[in-house]
């Protein structure tokens, strides 16, 4: 830890100042830091390190890092260090792992995971749920074989994206859904990401996927020029709540779980672990849509193959 003392600005005596702070006079610990934190820009975890890093990030999240993520996860590291003023990964991992760093724990899963998502991603998942998904939902509630109620998870949702793009085709339904009860709920182990899915404010490329129409109709364009912001009554709609994989939800049984682009990193033991609760969280006749590298095909026995993404839970 860098023992410099900060905010030591030079006070102002009878309208003069006084000696300049020692911020801009620096001292041998911050020089010696400084120079500390330019080697390390070329330094990387050993592989000691690295193991004991992967280690902890699997117990924590069911990610396993590959042998060859070793930059990356220097590269992401280096930067906790950096805003924590640590100057070295083992000062930092002894601090994390002995819970030393409030709220760290939050940060470090960030750094370590991948949030990429935009709206409407594989866009036929989408059109599957407003087509025939939906209607289904419809019949079965005509016939009285459920209620008029829908439970809709988008489960590793990231910023939200996959919600609100579910929230976007059930507003588009709204006309044979009328009364219904409707829950949606997002979750993300990332703090971070759950934050920002419920501000709903998106960057331009996020949107890349919506068709005009849809943007005019569910977004405002914001005073940067750079993001959108989504209808506070869609955000309304939706419940955002953090939420590991590796636990068993606590909500009622969902009729459509969205589980996608979220295992690349797991191992076949945190797939199979996390697989039993999502097929625990679903319905009888509840449907699984999956993404398509999440190599979870042969996990899935207990549910019936539909489609190549879609897997539905006997009644
Ligand atoms: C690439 S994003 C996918 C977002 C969205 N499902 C999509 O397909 O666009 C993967 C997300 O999985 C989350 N994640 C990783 N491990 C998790 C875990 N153990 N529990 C819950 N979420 C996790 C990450 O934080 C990240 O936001």
């Amino acid at each position: 830890m860098i023992t410099a003392t900060a905010g030591l600005c030079g006070r102002s005596i009878g309208g003069r100042r006084r000696t300049p702070s020692r911020l801009h006079y620096p001292t041998y610990a911050t020089t010696t830091a400084v120079r500390r934190w330019i080697t390390m820009e070329l330094t990387k975890l050993t592989q000691q390190e690295f193991d004991r890093f992967r280690t902890f990030i699997y117990g924590k999240t069911g990610i396993r890092m590959a042998d060859g993520k070793i930059t990356l996860l220097s590269n992401r590291i280096r930067r906790r260090l950096r805003d924590l003023k640590i100057d070295s990964f083992e000062d930092y991992y002894l601090q994390l792992t002995r819970d030393r760093l409030p709220g760290e724990l939050e940060q470090f899963i960030d750094a370590v995971t991948t949030n990429e998502t935009h709206f409407f991603r594989t866009g036929g998942h989408f059109e599957w749920f407003s087509e025939s998904f939906i209607p289904e939902m419809v019949s079965r509630a005509a016939a009285r074989t459920h209620d008029k109620s829908l439970r809709v998870w988008s489960a590793a949702c990231s910023s939200g994206e996959e919600l609100y793009t579910l929230a976007i085709c059930i507003d588009e339904a709204m006309q044979t859904l009328a009364g219904w009860r409707i829950a949606l709920l997002g979750s993300d182990i990332s703090e971070t990401m759950i934050d920002a899915a419920r501000k709903g404010v998106f960057p331009d490329r996020s949107l890349e996927h919506a068709s005009d129409a849809r943007t005019k109709k569910y977004f405002t364009r914001q005073p940067d020029e750079r993001s959108w912001a989504i209808r506070p009554s869609l955000i309304n709609k939706c419940e955002f709540r953090r939420h590991n994989l590796l636990d068993p939800l606590v909500a009622p049984k969902q009729d459509c779980i969205f589980i996608r682009n979220v295992f690349i990193y797991f191992d076949r033991e945190s797939k199979k672990r996390a697989v039993r609760n999502l097929i625990d969280a679903l319905a009888p006749g509840g449907k699984l849509v999956v993404g398509p590298a999440d190599g979870i095909y042969d996990l899935l026995g207990d549910l019936e193959k539909k489609s190549i993404f879609l897997y539905e839970k006997p009644l």
